[in-house]
């Protein structure tokens, strides 16, 4: 048997079809705005998100950084969620690069009400910084894939208003969110001034992340693209697997959500990690361990001894993620590799 790779969803290889439509890609020099394919996926993009304009970043790293640079000055404080991607795991670049402090607040798994929101928004008085963007996290990793519900995110939208204050989707995993819910990618950017999308975890690609916004706001985007180093030149062949997944990529991700919930509801049967599986609302699934003797890494190194690859998530937490690469084979060896090596433990 293969090995099964389930620590992210950024471990998958462009499928031939995709290597394919790359190989043959349209290009041009994309500083001087000429080349088509990416140009037709910034367009795509941002009909399909909603905005007026998207413009094409190198990463989703990249995606956070230029819309923070974007919304904020130097000493402006942006509240986010205590366990969001750009706190954790972005190399502090918003304040290396922007002069920009943070402001954490702990959600329920990732996600904040507008109450929690409302108390760490700075009285306008000179010894404060200026409360300038919320971010948010949809579908949200640390919080196990979860699904920001709409209504919170409106909720939020009305007090940012009332505080004049911009909001910024981290949307990675946001068409997991619209694939589970139904919802329209439009619909849930709608509350947003930007977004930002990945198009290599989920989607497939092997490289690249998009942002929207208005016509104005992309405007100065790219010019913090420029200084950040990300501008690059016949990038088409890039964009070219984007456009590809957008297509082909988007619906499937139903079937990443049917085998994280087969996985989860297997997985939890065994006492050493009992859990509610439906909580795992899309393909991420964060799993407890239920004895303090056995370390998330004795766990990822017993399975990895079994072909199954998987993430230590923080203190007594592995971490699964399903993907394009992984099939119903891999779900059912991997459940068999779980209740082999774990059925007795308690
Ligand atoms: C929620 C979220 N935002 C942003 C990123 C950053 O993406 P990248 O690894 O492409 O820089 C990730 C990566 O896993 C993520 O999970």
């Amino acid at each position: 048997m293969p090995t099964v790779d389930l620590r992210s969803d950024t471990v998958t290889k462009p499928t031939d079809e995709m290597r394919k439509v790359m190989a043959s890609a349209e290009v041009g020099d994309d500083v001087y705005g000429e080349d088509p394919s990416i140009n037709l996926l910034q367009e795509r993009m941002a009909e399909l998100l909603g905005k007026e304009k998207a413009l094409f970043v190198a990463s989703g790293t990249m995606g956070n950084l230029v819309s923070i640079l974007t919304h904020t000055q130097p000493g402006d404080e942006v509240i986010l969620e205590a366990n969001a991607h750009p706190f954790h795991y972005e190399a502090a670049g918003a304040a290396a690069y922007g002069g920009v402090q943070f402001y954490p607040v702990l959600g329920e798994r990732g996600v904040l009400k507008d109450t929690d929101v409302q108390k760490a928004i700075r009285p306008n008085d000179p010894h404060y910084p200026k409360t300038r963007l919320i971010c948010l996290e949809n579908t949200h990793n640390r919080g196990g894939g979860k699904i920001y519900p709409l209504n919170e995110i409106e909720k939020i939208r009305t007090l940012a208003d009332q505080h004049h204050i911009s909001m910024h989707l981290d949307g990675a995993r946001l068409f997991n969110a619209t694939i589970a819910t139904g919802i329209p990618p439009s619909a849930y950017c709608e509350p947003f001034d930007s977004v930002s999308v990945c198009l290599s975890k989920g989607l497939g690609c092997p490289v690249g992340s998009v942002i929207a916004g208005s016509a104005d706001w992309i405007e100065a985007a790219h010019q913090i693209r420029k200084r950040l180093g990300g501008a690059m030149r016949q990038a088409g062949i890039l964009a070219a697997a984007g456009l590809y997944a957008l297509d082909h990529h988007i619906d499937r991700l139903a079937e990443d959500h049917r085998r994280a919930r087969a996985l989860a509801d297997a997985i939890s049967q065994i006492p050493l990690f009992e859990f509610t599986p439906s909580t795992v609302e899309t393909n991420i699934i964060v799993l407890p361990i239920h004895n303090s003797e056995i370390t998330p890494e004795d766990v990822v190194s017993r399975l990895q001894s079994e072909g199954v690859l998987t993430l230590p998530f923080g203190p007594g937490e592995i971490r699964l993620v399903t993907h394009l690469g992984i099939d119903d084979d891999d779900t059912a060896h991997t459940i068999q590799i779980f209740q082999k090596l774990f059925s007795h433990e308690k």
